[in-house]
């Protein structure tokens, strides 16, 4: 059963890959999370954007950035004339990670260990979709895509060639948006949709 295996197959489409990935057990973030966060948007693709990992309300929905970041994100895209419908929407980890506090369960972020084992479903994913532009949300995302040595603050807001004709792009995760006060906000939301303007000149 795949299940065992927690590999995914070199053979089969995105909607093979979303099986499996259901019931992956390569770490042990897959018991206490309802399910599997896979990715989603059409398999021709051309735009991948990469997040982190679900929260809690993607942990629930069983869909990426449907929660308060995603609306955040949904609100930049709009800003910009983008449709997300046309991305490929995924996270660089695929469970939800909390600490329950009472009725709450507080986000906690995926280790180095758990990170790599969830490696397996976006490198899978990326050979399926073939994308011509990812954007990395955050740093966990950036890393995935960039190397572990990568500085966000300095690599965001421009294009990097993978070599592979891929060109990727850093920025903040919307989440570091949310923490931030009104006034510190005003600065750093142009910041983010700047970045993110960088693929609309890309898709013009
Ligand atoms: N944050 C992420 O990085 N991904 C999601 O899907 C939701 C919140």
């Amino acid at each position: 059963a795949p299940a065992a295996r927690a590999v995914p197959a070199a053979t089969g489409g995105l909607d093979v890959l979303r099986v499996e990935a259901a019931a992956c057990r390569a770490c042990p973030l897959w018991q206490p999370a309802t399910q599997t966060v896979f990715g989603e948007g059409p398999a021709d693709a051309r735009v991948v954007l990469l997040g982190e990992q679900p929260g809690d309300q993607e942990d629930l929905a069983g869909r990426p950035f449907v929660g308060p970041s995603g609306q955040l994100l949904d609100r930049a895209l709009k800003e910009l004339g983008l449709d997300r419908r046309a991305m490929y929407v995924t996270n660089t980890v695929k469970h939800f990670k909390f600490e329950p506090r009472g009725k709450r369960r507080l986000h906690a972020r995926a280790n180095a260990t758990e990170q790599a084992a969830c490696r397996r479903w976006l490198e899978a994913e990326l050979i399926r979709l073939r994308p011509r532009w990812i954007v990395c949300l955050g740093a966990m995302a950036a890393q995935a895509i960039l190397g572990k040595d990568v500085r966000l603050l300095e690599e965001r807001g421009r294009w990097h060639a993978l070599g592979d004709g891929t060109q990727a792009l850093a920025t903040v995760h919307p989440s570091y948006l949310l923490r931030l006060t009104a006034g510190e906000r005003e600065v750093a939301w142009p910041a983010f949709v700047r970045d993110l303007a960088l693929l609309q000149r890309a898709l013009a």
